[in-house]
C-alpha cells in the first residue's frame, strides 16, 4: 500500500494508472475507521483494478459547537486495517492541500433544496462542506467508480446529485449500512456513548423497524408512525430531530402513490449524534 499526504503525489499516482489504463475506485473517508468503511473497500476491490481510500477529515462540514475537535484520528490503527484490506493507495492530506486560499474565502459547491432538509435542517452549512471537499477529491482522485454507504443516505443523494449536475465521469454506488450484532449502525461516532448509552442505542433501529411494519399495514399514516417514532425515540431517553417517512428515490415528502419509501431518524444520546434509516416498499 502506497501512502501520500499531498495532491502533487497524489496526481503522480493516478497518472501512472491512467497510463496503464486500469480502472479505480474511490472510498472517501474521516478516518477511524471501522468493519463499516472496509465492507466498501472489499467492495471497491471487486468492482475496479486499483483502489483508492482518502482520509481528511473536513472542517467545513462541522458547524459552530459540532465535534470537529474531538473527532478521533487514529490514522496508524487506519493505516494498518486498511493495508490488511487489500487497499492501494491511501490519501491523507492536510488542510493546506484541500483548502491552499483558507476556508473562510474557498469555493463552495452546494447541491441545492436536498441540503436543506432533514439532516440539512439541523446542520445548515453540512451538506456544502460534503459536497465542496467530495468534489475536490473526484477531480483529483479521478476514479471510474466512488463508493458511500447508506446509512448517510441524505449523502449519498447529494453526491450522486452533485456528480451529475457537474457532468462527472463518475458512477456513484450506494452500498448496505453494516450493523453492531445488536443492529447498531456501525459509526466512528458510536465512540462517544458510554456504557449506559451503548446499551439504549440500538433502539433507533427496532424503532425504525416498527415503524417499517406499521408503514407496510397502514401506508397511509405516515404522520402518525412519524409521530409515534418520535414519542418512542423520546421515551427512551433519546433527543431525536426528525423521524421522517420520505421517498427513497429523492427524500421528498411521499405522495398516495409512491411504493419505495424509506424512513430516517436522526437523535442524539449523550453527546452522540446517531442517525440511522430503513427502507420500506409498501404496496398501495
Ligand atoms: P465517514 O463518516 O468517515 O464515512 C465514510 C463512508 O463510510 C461514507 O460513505 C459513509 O456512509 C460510510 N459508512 C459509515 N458508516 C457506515 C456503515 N455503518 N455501513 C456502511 N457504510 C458506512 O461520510 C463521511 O465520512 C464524510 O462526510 C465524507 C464523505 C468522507 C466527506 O468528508
Amino acid at each position: 500500500m502506497n501512502t501520500v499526504f499531498d495532491l502533487q503525489s497524489l496526481r503522480w499516482a493516478i497518472a501512472e494508472w491512467k497510463h496503464q489504463g486500469v480502472s479505480i475506485a474511490f472510498v472517501p473517508t474521516m478516518g477511524n475507521l471501522h468493519a463499516g468503511h472496509l465492507s466498501l473497500l472489499k467492495e471497491a476491490k471487486r468492482l475496479a483494478d486499483r483502489t483508492v481510500v482518502s482520509i481528511f477529515v473536513n472542517p467545513i462540514q462541522f458547524g459552530k459547537g459540532e465535534d470537529y475537535e474531538g473527532y478521533p484520528s487514529t490514522l496508524e490503527a487506519d493505516s494498518r486495517k486498511l493495508q490488511a484490506g487489500g487497499l492501494d493507495l491511501l490519501f491523507a492530506p492536510d488542510l493546506k492541500q484541500l483548502y491552499p486560499a483558507g476556508m473562510d474565502v474557498d469555493t463552495r459547491v452546494t447541491v441545492p433544496q436536498l441540503s436543506n432538509i432533514l439532516c440539512g435542517k439541523f446542520r445548515p452549512e453540512h451538506f456544502t462542506g460534503v459536497a465542496t471537499v467530495v468534489c475536490k477529491l473526484l477531480i483529483n482522485v479521478q476514479p471510474d467508480i466512488a463508493l458511500f454507504g447508506e446509512k448517510d443516505y441524505q449523502q449519498l443523494l447529494v453526491i450522486k446529485k452533485m456528480t451529475m449536475d457537474l457532468c462527472m465521469p463518475i458512477e456513484i454506488i450506494g452500498l448496505p449500512i453494516h450493523r453492531e450484532a445488536d443492529g447498531l449502525a456501525m459509526s466512528s461516532r458510536n465512540g462517544y456513548l458510554n456504557r449506559q448509552e451503548r446499551v439504549i442505542a440500538p433502539f433507533i433501529y427496532q424503532a425504525l423497524q416498527q415503524a417499517a411494519e406499521r408503514l407496510q399495514q397502514n401506508p397511509a399514516d405516515i404522520a402518525k408512525i412519524e409521530a409515534q417514532g418520535m414519542q418512542a425515540l423520546e421515551a427512551k431517553g433519546f433527543r431525536p430531530e426528525y423521524f421522517s417517512v420520505r421517498r427513497t428515490e429523492d427524500l421528498a415528502e411521499p405522495g398516495p402513490d409512491d411504493t419505495q419509501l424509506s424512513i430516517l431518524a436522526a437523535a442524539w444520546l449523550g453527546s452522540a449524534r446517531l442517525i440511522d434509516n430503513i427502507q420500506v416498499n409498501v404496496s398501495r
